[in-house]
């Protein structure tokens, strides 16, 4: 699908300029997609507040934190009702009984989350969290032998990727000083391009066993060609997974058509389904058709195990259909329930329509960024400016004397949450859900006043 990306076209297109005082109002006035934004709880400026200067105000802050934790959807409190409802009425019959029964409150989001990433339901289902999940796929998908041993995963991935890669290279004998390979953007560079990418693996070549990259990076907000580099390791002969934490629920996705052979992401960013919730899983249907007990390295549980065997040991394990034949325990029904609802408010919102939104209100964030920043402050952005590289998420090092910490707490005092990575940068992430192109505008203001006031 192709979109208008940048918002002076989009401007054009409307006969405005993008720097008219009226122009995000306008924006706002045409979005089709602005009725969900009352969908979600907004924090109180004075409930977030650090400092004495904002315990009185009582308007709702302007979240451009979606990238870390997304807001909570109003509609997620009594859907949690009814399931506490449903275990004090049914108690353990609530497996099967009321409207979710629990014995298969996982399937019932498979075909929701499938929209999400692109693939088939039975190629997807919620298990887990992120972490345990990456740890699970590289148990099926990291078969080192002498000669095809080493993992590829980015320098700057997020710390636990690189905590689960060392400790699976070294769980097989592998030494991580050598054989866990980091892919590291030239000196004076935060981002990899697709073609570096490349020739650091073609370097390593047919020594490689599994490249694992986030999606979109979590420092920088770049957005990898998942595709591409797919295709470009399967060449090499090796596994692809992908961590698509920060983009699931922010960029668009086909995982089924671009070969990819897992991913794991989790649901409490850019999909709002509430703090450590359930994370998802992929796995292609072409590494699933074929499941035999003896002959496959994924790690069981009777969960993964089709219901008619469940609690029969005697009986061969034969693993359930796809995805959810990787389940090891029964899923959590509160966080099922969560995920349920957080989706349904995705989807009807659409990925494409909310890529759609998102690809202009980020365009916008830059180009208030790039105009409206006094260059006495050494701020400057690390994200790629090509739209198609980059989800929501602009990362803004925070150079000069200014403190990023001081400059997001004074953020914070006037009414805006963004987060800060070490050293010193700012993420601000316009999550196209619930933020306005009237809020970018203010939160741009808000910045310029917040550098002046901590430099
Ligand atoms: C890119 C990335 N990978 C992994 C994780 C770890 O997630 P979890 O704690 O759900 O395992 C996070 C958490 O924010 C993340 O952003």
């Amino acid at each position: 699908m192709s979109y208008p990306n940048h918002i002076k076209d989009e401007a054009a297109r409307i006969n405005m300029n993008v720097d008219d005082e009226q122009f995000a109002a306008k924006m706002d006035e045409a979005d089709t997609l602005k009725e969900f934004k009352g969908e979600f709880c907004f924090p109180k400026v004075k409930d977030c507040c650090i400092s004495e200067n904002g315990k009185t105000n009582d308007s709702d802050v302007i979240y451009l934190t979606g990238n870390s934790l997304g807001l909570q959807p109003k509609a997620i409190q009594s859907e949690m009702m009814n399931y506490l409802s449903d275990w004090r009425q049914f108690a353990v019959e609530g497996h099967h009984k009321g409207q979710h029964p629990w014995l298969t409150i996982d399937e019932e989001v498979q075909e929701s989350l499938s929209k999400i990433v692109g693939c088939k339901p039975a190629e997807c289902c919620p298990m887990n969290t992120l972490s345990v999940n990456i740890h699970m796929m590289m148990a099926k998908f990291y078969n080192p032998t002498p000669n095809r041993f080493k993992i590829v995963i980015e320098a700057g991935a997020f710390p636990s990727d690189l905590y689960i890669a060392e400790s699976q290279v070294r769980h097989y004998g592998y030494n991580p000083a050598t054989d866990l390979i980091k892919l590291t953007p030239p000196a004076g560079e935060y981002t990899l391009t697709t073609d570096y990418i490349k020739q650091t693996l073609a370097t390593h070549g047919d020594s490689i066993a599994l490249i694992m990259i986030g999606g979109v990076q979590f420092f920088t907000g770049q957005l990898f060609d998942i595709k591409e580099i797919t295709a470009y390791g399967h060449s090499l002969g090796a596994i692809v997974g992908w961590d698509l934490a920060h983009a699931a629920g922010n960029v668009e996705l086909s995982l089924h058509d671009w070969n990819v052979d897992f991913a794991c992401w989790c649901s409490y960013k850019y999909l709002n389904s509430g703090p450590g919730c359930i994370g998802g899983l992929f796995v292609h249907e072409r590494h699933t058709s074929d499941f035999q007990e003896n002959n496959d390295r994924r790690l069981l549980g009777w969960f993964g195990n089709k219901l008619s065997n469940r609690f029969r040991k005697e009986m061969p394990f034969e693993a359930e259909v796809g995805a959810l034949g990787f389940r090891c325990s029964n899923p959590s029904v509160a966080d099922c329930t969560s995920l349920r609802t957080s989706l349904s408010i995705t989807n009807r919102a659409s990925i494409p329509k909310l890529r759609a939104k998102s690809l202009l209100l980020t365009s916008y964030l830059e180009h208030l960024l790039l105009t409206k920043l006094p260059s006495t402050h050494k701020v400057s952005i690390i994200t790629p400016n090509d739209p198609a590289q980059r989800g929501a998420q602009i990362s803004l090092n925070i150079g000069g004397k200014v403190e990023a910490a001081k400059l997001k707490n004074a953020l914070l005092d006037a009414g805006v949450v963004c987060d800060v990575r070490e050293p010193n940068v700012l993420r601000v992430a316009p999550a196209p859900l619930y933020v306005s192109f009237t809020d970018v505008k203010r939160f741009v203001d808000i910045l310029v006043q917040s550098l002046q006031s901590t430099n």
